[in-house]
């Protein structure tokens, strides 16, 4: 690793170059930007060549900024795509974004509709299936007399996108299918999961539209017979009138599979990750699993932060900090650097699995927008571990991690762990 001192002219977070350095490398360039240039202005990323250019984005570091920005959704709007620094038509970012990519008052009506799929009434009723999927897969690895798997392919991945097609009613011969188009809508260019093409915009569209085109069967399904699954609440309306049409549907379930999956994937291998790295974590955790795990969970999010940034677009002019913005400037709120922002956590850099308080931004800044599926995937991550400590009390990694290259997702492609 190299780890010559670096220039604040020397980064360019548009450089898909950046993003595919080592870990540590890109925290420290993140790292300089908020103490030296917490406004820092990069070109907008180029989805296929020759597109014409729109505005530069502002890279926004500082936890403090992060959070009066989120909090801010009037003048920090998500409407003109919360999930791509380059301007997309707005028809592409209501069928890839759903609420995520929308402003008040339509955002509020839809996540109102939505809330009830993650109310403690359904989460508790989900438990039972995390619980079960968690204890089976740990198990199947426990079994393996191999003794050395990948924890990304047998494990993390397999773990959230089971849970969410449960929740949804998606039936299981369409794993693969929903599989190979998230990982395509969420590759962020990793040219392992893009195949060979010229145009990525259309590969991402039909991605989009194989997901959209297994929730409209299940509505068509779900509308003759209703069953007691989630698709079904959000179709007929049946706790409170309010309703889904079938297109809000399919938009919400992409955003669901892109939402809920990656970003549990990589909280998991993180978490794994930083336990094998830091064994004095590991056994303090091990010690007192109910106890530790609700700090723990948090910590591993904020660590890893697996989703580095979302878009927001100025509404109007602004003067912010001494910072004048102009209307349809963007900002990227970077969570990974703002979980790191020594102003708010004691000691950034240590992984500490009691930490607290810890308010991190992993899962959003405070504001309309903060992540649904937080309890969701909390539980989630607890679950996983509880039976990792269970079944697999020794399990270590071995070698280093092959990471996604991506700018979005700070993710983990493949890592060997050995039991
Ligand atoms: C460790 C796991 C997760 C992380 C780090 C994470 C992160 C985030 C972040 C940063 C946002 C904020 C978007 C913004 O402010 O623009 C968000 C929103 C959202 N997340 Fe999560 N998420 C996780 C798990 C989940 C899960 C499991 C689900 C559901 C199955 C989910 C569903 C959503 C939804 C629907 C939104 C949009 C909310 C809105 O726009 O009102 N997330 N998430």
């Amino acid at each position: 690793m190299t780890t010559a001192p670096l220039r604040v002219e020397e980064i360019d977070l548009t450089d898909e170059r950046f993003w595919a350095q080592p870990w540590q490398r890109k925290l420290d360039a993140l790292a300089l930007l908020r103490r030296e240039a917490p406004f820092a202005s990069f070109a907008e990323p180029e989805i296929f060549p020759g597109q014409p250019r729109g505005r530069d984005y502002h890279a926004i570091t500082r936890h403090a900024d992060v959070v009066a920005m989120s909090r801010q959704a009037d003048a920090f709007s998500s409407a003109q795509g919360a999930i791509s620094l380059t301007d997309l038509p707005v028809e592409l970012n209501e069928l890839y974004g759903s609420l995520i990519n929308m402003d008040d008052p339509r955002h509020a009506q839809i996540r109102r509709v939505v809330s009830r799929a993650f109310t403690p009434k359904m989460l508790a009723r989900l438990t039972d299936d995390i619980v079960e999927v968690a204890q089976q897969l740990v198990g199947e690895v426990a079994a393996d007399p191999a003794g050395e798997v990948d924890l990304v392919a047998r494990i993390s991945s397999p773990f959230p996108l089971t849970i969410i097609m449960r929740m949804m009613g998606i039936p299981t011969d369409r794993y693969d299918e929903v599989l190979r188009a998230t990982n395509i809508i969420l590759s962020g260019g990793d040219p392992e999961f893009m195949p060979e093409t010229d145009n990525p915009i259309l590969l991402f569209l039909e991605a989009g539209q194989s997901l959209r085109q297994i929730m409209l069967e299940l509505a068509a399904e779900r509308e003759a017979s209703p069953t007691d699954d989630v698709t079904s609440q959000l179709l007929t309306g049946s706790v409170d009138g309010e309703r889904l049409t079938v297109e809000e549907l399919a938009s919400f379930f992409i955003l669901l599979v892109v939402a809920g999956n990656e970003t549990t994937r990589t909280a998991t291998s993180h978490g794994v990750l930083a336990l094998s790295r830091h064994p004095e974590q590991r056994a303090a955790w091990a010690a007192d699993v109910d106890g530790v795990t609700p700090t723990a969970v948090e910590e591993i999010v904020r660590w890893c932060s697996p989703v580095q940034w979302m878009r927001r677009t100025l509404t109007r002019d602004l003067t912010y900090d001494g910072h004048e913005f102009l209307a349809g400037d963007k900002v990227a709120l970077f969570y990974g650097a703002a979980n790191r922002d020594p102003d708010v956590f004691d000691a950034p850099d240590r992984f500490d699995v009691r930490r607290s308080p810890n308010p991190h931004v992993g899962f959003g800044g405070p504001g309309p927008h903060f992540c649904l599926g937080a309890n969701l995937a909390r539980r989630e991550i607890g679950v996983v571990f509880g039976e990792l400590f269970r079944q697999l009390p020794d399990l270590e990694v071995v070698g280093e991690p092959e990471m996604l290259r991506s700018s979005f997702i700070n993710g983990i492609k493949r890592m060997t762990v050995r039991y």
